[in-house]
Parts: structure tokens; sequence; C-alpha cells
């Protein structure tokens, strides 16, 4: 994170925001756990959800909401506690972030797993039209949304068929809503992280150039949710590189990327 985003951070942490309300989904974990964190500190009333109830509740000053994103009941529940605790403090909703997901790789191609691919496409894009089925109803006007995609979406990755489809999902999800909720006066923010430090990719067992902590991803995703910006991405240098070689011919990109053959 710069400097520059680090003032204008710490700036916008001292406006009182007593009544302003945020969701986090995935808020247990990573990226999710260090935007609660940052909210909290920063005044806001944060409703932190998960399905890790111990995280949740170790999240000093936080609302926990306990439910699986794979649950449309479990959404629903969540949806009606939240609208009372909204009602109950006075409190308005200025900003939900979808962030939860996973990530899971196709080791085989040919042996190409289709229960692993809906898995994925499940946590993460299915599961965000419950969730915004249930939780836009209780966005303030000039609220926003933030919908968690990938700078994967950029460029296409080996073994990434389905983490990255889920992702440019996203991508589609976030440009048209953009659209269709402006007459409502509701921002829709789309977040494509490069690697951060997180338990999803320490799972990784490939090199992460320019890894970056959960800490400075969540500073980038508050300033850029403040600031009303269509597309989160960072850290700049790594998502700039990969936009720019995603302008180059196809035929380079694909013997850039490609696997070698095994022998
Ligand atoms: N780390 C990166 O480099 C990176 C880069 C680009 C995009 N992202 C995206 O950023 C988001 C957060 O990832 P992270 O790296 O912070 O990973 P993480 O530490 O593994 O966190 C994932 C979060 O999602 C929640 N979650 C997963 N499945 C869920 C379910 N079925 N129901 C409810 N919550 C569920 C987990 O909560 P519970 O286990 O408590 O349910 C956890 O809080 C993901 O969407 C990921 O794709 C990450």
């Amino acid at each position: 994170m710069t400097a520059d985003i680090q003032a204008k951070t710490k700036k916008t942490s001292q406006v009182s925001n007593s009544k302003i309300a945020v969701l986090i989904t995935g808020a247990s974990s990573g990226i999710g756990l260090a935007l609660a964190m940052k909210y909290v500190d920063q005044g806001y009333q944060v409703f932190a959800c998960g399905r890790n109830e111990q995280s949740l509740q170790n999240i000093k000053g936080a609302y926990p909401l306990v439910f699986d994103i794979n649950d449309k009941t479990q959404i629903e529940n969540a949806a009606q506690l939240l609208k009372a605790a909204l009602i109950k403090s006075q409190s308005s909703l200025n900003s939900v972030v979808l962030n939860a997901g996973s990530c899971e790789y196709i080791d085989d191609p040919v042996q190409f797993d289709g229960a692993l691919f809906e898995r994925v496409i499940q946590t993460n894009v299915i599961s965000m039209g419950y969730c915004l089925q249930h939780f836009l109803p209780l966005i303030a006007t000039n609220g926003r949304v933030g919908l968690m995609s990938s700078s994967a979406t950029y460029l296409p990755f080996p073994r990434a068929e389905a983490y990255g489809a889920s992702k440019a999902a996203v991508n589609y999800l976030a440009s048209s809503l953009r659209l269709d909720l402006k007459a409502h006066n509701i921002g829709v923010s789309v977040i494509c992280p490069g690697f951060v430090k997180t338990p999803l990719t320490d799972k990784n067992d490939f090199a992460m150039p320019m890894q970056i902590s959960a800490d400075n991803a969540a500073d980038e995703i508050i300033y850029g949710m403040k600031i009303g910006r269509n597309e989160i991405h960072f850290p700049k240098r790594f998502t700039l590189i990969l936009k720019f070689l995603s302008c180059l011919p196809n035929v380079i990109v694909n013997s850039l990327l490609s696997p070698k053959p095994n022998n």
C-alpha cells in the first residue's frame, strides 16, 4: 500500500461512523478478517460473517453472523438477524463485501473433476446470488457492494479452470449489477487482488510473486470502497503487469503460460 493510501485511510478513520454498518462475508480468516478488524477500528458497526463461530467471536467489537453461504435458508435467517440488529441500533447498512470464497485446482485436465468445478462455482458465484437476494434490500441509498473476484481473471492460468471461471463470472455479475443499481444509488466494486498471504494461499505449491499481507489488502479495499472505485485491484505493480500481458496476442500469452509438456 502506498503512503498516499495509508494517509487517506487514516483520514477517513477519523470521521465518526457510529451508525454506519458494514457486512463482510468470509470474515473469520484472511482478507475478510483483516477487513473486519480495520472497519471496527475505524468505528463502523461490523457484521462479521462466516462458519467458524469462534474466529468471528474473537473479533472484538464485531457482531458475528454465523452461516454457510452455500445454504439458502441460513443466508435468509442471517439477513433477518441483520435487519433486526440494524433496526435496534438505528444503523444504516452502508457497505456489503461479499468476500467469502474458496480455491481448488484442476490437477488432471483429462480426468476433469466436475464435482470440484461445481463446488468452486457454488461457493464463489452461486452463493453471491443468494447473498445479494437477501442483503441488497437492506443496503442504504448511496451504499456500496463489493464483490470479491481475483486478478487471476486478467489471464488464463493453468489448473485454474474452476477458480478462474468462478471469478470471471463475478466480474460479469459486478459489471451488470453496477448498471442496474445505478438508478438505486448503490455502487458496485469488483475486487481483484493479486497474491495475498492468507490460509487460502498458504496451501499453494507454486511461486506467488509480489505477495502482500492481508492487512495491506484490507487497506486497499477499504480505500477503494470509500472512494467508490468500480474496480479495486492491487498490488498495482503486479496487476498492471497482468493487464499489460492480457493485451498481447493469444499466441504469445499461451506460450508464456502453458505448462511444459511432460516427457
Ligand atoms: N489470498 C489471495 O491471494 C486472494 C487473491 C485473489 C482473490 N482472493 C479471494 O479473496 C477471498 C478471501 O480469501 P482469503 O485468501 O482471505 O482466504 P481464507 O483465509 O481461506 O478465507 C476464506 C473465507 O471464506 C469463508 N468461507 C469459505 N467457504 C464458506 C462457506 N461455505 N460459508 C461461509 N463462509 C465461507 C471462510 O470462512 P469459514 O471457514 O469460517 O466459513 C473464510 O473466512 C476469496 O474469495 C478468494 O478467492 C484471495
